[in-house]
């Protein structure tokens, strides 16, 4: 291993006792629990994010405590069920559960308690659609979830113990790490520690505990969200639980993120890693593109900035030399309020793209000034073609519409979708509808 950072003693807190862990930093926060605590409340199900029965709160927001490696809790408040367990807020749960017979053989249990405390500790009084969208992460192989659903809901309605303060604060106010981003540079440069940002990629891996981490998930600088004249700058360890709830993101964004997956994915997941893993499926990173956005990379002597499209190279393969970081995104502020963005999957929750779509249409009196789209999913990268959008530049949307027939024969020819787990024809003709559906919408 890299003497470097050869497990370095990492602090945090679990159920309100002090806890100072110095073993393999790499390894899952659940297995820790339920392996070298015997804690096993927290079950383990899945071990890929799918199933919710591992659920944990750090720092008041759910987590999957199997997606979630040691190294990466410097600072962190845990609370697990039986922490949460020995609260009235939980008595007042159990109550509710009991009333409407929400158990059967109880195995999801643990994990649906910590999504229901981070439901309502963040909404006292939910509707049934938030509480299913809280929900949606976490599987119940028994009930068929509505009577778990009724039990949050008289939870809600008949204690008043979820309108006093917090369990535990739902975000620390600073991330703390041990070192400046200068250091960690410097540590990327000499080792061959890999980035850890959110780890909902990395962890999935079976060997997830093999591997050598760096741990970027808790630096400041990295979380940082803000504007300038022209960019609204995005730190990339922030998560999309972050993007959304930030009131500089733009629309665009904020939908975009609020499809990915589940709540404890979102909490964690980052728009970082959604970028630096390279993938065509990425819903974060369609959104760049169809932005124009830059991304701000830096190893330990200097930094560039690049146009995002030219950080893909190919499947999974990109722009970033090994002793690098990308460290902010500089989206553009102006000219993204008209957008549309169609996300296709099998399912609402959890559902990585089929297809996915965004386009951006920009006019100012009457006139054109940028037309963008961008197709995810369909061959191994995002596909930008601005050479076939500039075709509308400068036009009046009646001029546009005389060009339309031109436009989509273009685009017939450039989506040449790869084969994967839906047909070819079905991607193509996925695209070629949410292209003509983004026309129409526009009047084009
Ligand atoms: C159940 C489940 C559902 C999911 N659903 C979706 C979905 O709907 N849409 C979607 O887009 N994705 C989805 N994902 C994938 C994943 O959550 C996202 O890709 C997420 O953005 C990854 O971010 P992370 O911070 O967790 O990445 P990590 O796992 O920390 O890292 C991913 C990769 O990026 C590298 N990296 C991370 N940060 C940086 C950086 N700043 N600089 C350089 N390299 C870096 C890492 O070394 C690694 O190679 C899902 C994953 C799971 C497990
Ligand atoms: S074990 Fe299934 S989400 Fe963690
Ligand atoms: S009660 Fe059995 S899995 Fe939910």
């Amino acid at each position: 291993m890299d003497n470097v950072n050869q497990f370095p003693k990492v602090k945090f807190t679990l159920n309100n006792n002090k806890i100072t862990y110095s073993g393999n930093p790499s390894i899952r926060l659940l297995d820790y629990l339920r392996s070298d605590l015997e804690l096993t409340g927290t079950k383990c199900g899945c071990k890929e994010g799918e199933c919710g029965a591992c659920a944990v709160l750090v720092d008041g927001r759910l987590i999957n405590s199997c997606l979630i490696a040691m190294g990466s809790l410097c600072d962190a408040d845990v609370v697990t069920i039986e922490g949460y367990g020995k609260t009235e807020r939980f008595a007042a749960l159990d109550k509710a559960y009991a009333s409407v017979s929400a158990v059967q053989c109880g195995f999801c249990i643990p994990g649906m308690m910590m999504a229901s405390e981070s439901i309502l500790s963040s909404n006292p009084d939910p509707t049934e659609e938030e509480i299913r969208i809280g929900m949606s992460g976490n599987i119940c192989r028994c009930t068929g979830y509505n009577s778990i659903v009724k039990a949050i809901g008289i939870a809600a309605k008949d204690s008043d113990q979820f309108l006093k303060d917090e369990l535990s604060p739902r975000a620390p106010q600073t991330k703390t790490h041990p070192k400046s981003l200068n250091d960690v540079l410097k540590l990327r440069k000499n080792t061959s520690l890999i980035p850890y940002s959110g780890g909902t990629d990395l962890m999935v891996s079976g060997k997830c505990s093999e591997a050598r981490y760096l741990f970027i998930n808790n630096m400041e600088e990295l979380h940082r969200i803000s504007e300038d004249e022209k960019f609204i700058r995005f730190g990339t360890a922030c998560t999309f639980t972050e993007v959304i709830e930030s009131p500089l993101s733009p629309a665009i964004l904020k939908e975009a993120c609020e499809q990915i997956a589940a709540p404890a994915i979102r909490n964690a997941g980052t728009i970082g890693g959604n970028i630096a893993n390279g993938s065509a499926k990425a819903d974060s990173a369609l959104i760049f593109m169809v932005t124009d956005s830059m991304l701000r990379l830096a190893n330990a002597d200097r930094e560039r900035i690049i146009p995002i499209k030219e950080f893909y190279l190919g499947a999974g393969k990109t722009a970033l030399e090994p002793d690098e970081l990308i460290v902010e995104v500089l989206m553009p502020k102006l000219g993204i309020d008209n957008y549309y963005y169609k996300k296709v999957g099998a399912r609402n929750a959890l559902a990585i793209s089929r297809t996915s779509f965004a386009g951006i249409l920009d006019v100012s009196d009457g006139i054109i000034k940028n037309c963008a789209t961008a197709f995810g999913a369909v061959i191994d990268v995002i596909i930008r073609r601005s050479d076939i959008d500039n075709m509308f530049i400068d036009k009046s949307i009646d001029e546009a519409k005389a060009l339309k027939d031109k436009y989509l024969s273009a685009y017939d020819e450039a989506i040449q979708p790869r084969r994967g787990r839906v047909g070819i024809q079905y991607r193509k003709d996925v695209c070629m509808n949410l292209l003509k559906d983004f026309l129409v919408s526009n009047g084009i």
